[in-house]
């Protein structure tokens, strides 16, 4: 039996924008996914899925998608945490060349499903970890954060970029920018995350944007202009000292371009009046800026304060369904046990 676990994230700038070609710096946060594999005798893939805010279910199948099981929970649901196991599974069969080793899989999560920390990503890396390693062809990072792209690109149709998968192998704080991913150096940030308690369907927001894209150029120039906060974003981070507290002249250019870039992803489509409230709610409380994180469409936010202020605010906002602070995860994919 092999188990691994691997981080979620946020992103500080660049979500969506990253998707074509610009640059986007997502950090890991505290949270993770956690992956048991068991190597099992014959050809089948048994998924039980503990918790991944939503019920928890166990199905068995012949490791063929096209044979779905029965199972008494809504289709999409399981068709949304198994399209990625599957695919991790793949990738796993392949990496070892054994394309008809079966496992029995525990998924494991305290990264909420679909809300912008990057659960399928930490699922798909962990469970390319945990699967190679019990196939006993063990990956190094980069190369399990590649066949994580891959499995993404498979389920997301071609609409995914390296950063999630590259930050949940990696750890800490990257850049990404088309095929250039790296860890850069930086210091602690004060997250404050607030959730709504919703999800939203990262392909139909993807698409969204590149339908406005392709059709307005200014629409165009806002996904460039994102592309330009993250790069002046990157040279604050660069300039910092990774070892000291943030000061506050930092935090503040900081959450300023969060806001900006806030402003464009709201402009582009992907927020929502939810997303909009708790930004707000952040802001009004005093944090140093706030914008949404991920695909956007519901989930979550990300603000940054250092004080408690945030988070007593987005307790008290309808909105919120949840709040709750993010270290930093320096830590990328790793083996639990094994
Ligand atoms: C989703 O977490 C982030 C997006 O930029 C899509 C991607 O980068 O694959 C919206």
């Amino acid at each position: 039996m092999t188990i691994s676990s691997a981080p979620g994230k946020v992103y500080l700038f660049g979500e969506h924008a990253v998707v074509y070609g610009e640059p986007a710096v997502p950090c890991a946060i505290e949270r993770r996914a956690t992956v048991t594999v068991e190597r099992r005798s014959d050809n089948h893939i048994r998924v039980e899925a503990r918790d991944l805010s939503l019920d928890g279910f166990t199905v068995e199948y012949t490791g063929d998608t096209e044979h779905r099981p029965d199972v008494d929970v809504p289709t999409a649901l399981v068709d949304a945490a198994m399209g990625y196991v599957d695919a991790a599974v793949e990738q796993a069969r392949d990496a070892a060349d054994m394309p008809d080793a079966g496992f029995d899989i525990i998924v494991e999560s305290d990264i909420p499903l679909g809300a912008g920390l990057g659960s399928s990503a930490a699922v798909v890396v962990a469970g390319i970890d945990a699967a190679t390693r019990e196939l006993n062809t063990p990956l190094d990072c980069r190369e399990v954060a590649r066949r994580a792209y891959n499995a993404e690109y498979d389920v997301q149709d071609g609409q995914a970029s390296r950063a999630d998968t590259f930050c949940s192998a990696m750890g800490g704080v990257v850049y990404v920018e088309g095929d250039e991913c790296r860890r850069m150096t930086a210091p602690n940030l004060p997250f404050v995350i607030g959730f709504d308690g919703g999800a939203g369907d990262t392909g139909e927001l993807v698409a969204g944007v590149r339908r406005l894209r392709s059709e307005y150029d200014f629409a165009a120039k806002t996904v460039g202009s994102i592309g330009e906060i993250v790069r002046q974003g990157e040279t604050l981070l660069q300039n910092a000292n990774p070892e000291t507290t943030p000061g506050q002249a930092l935090l503040t250019e900081l959450g300023q371009f969060m806001d900006f870039d806030h402003g464009l992803l709201e402009a582009l489509g992907v927020s929502s009046r939810t997303l909009d409230n708790m930004v707000w709610a952040a802001r009004e409380a005093g944090a140093y800026g706030a914008k949404l994180t991920g695909a956007g469409g519901g989930g979550c936010i990300v603000a940054l304060d250092e004080t408690p202020e945030t988070e007593t605010a987005l307790e008290y906002t309808a909105e919120c369904h949840d709040v709750f602070r993010a270290e930093l995860d320096r830590t990328g994919v790793r083996v639990e046990e094994n």
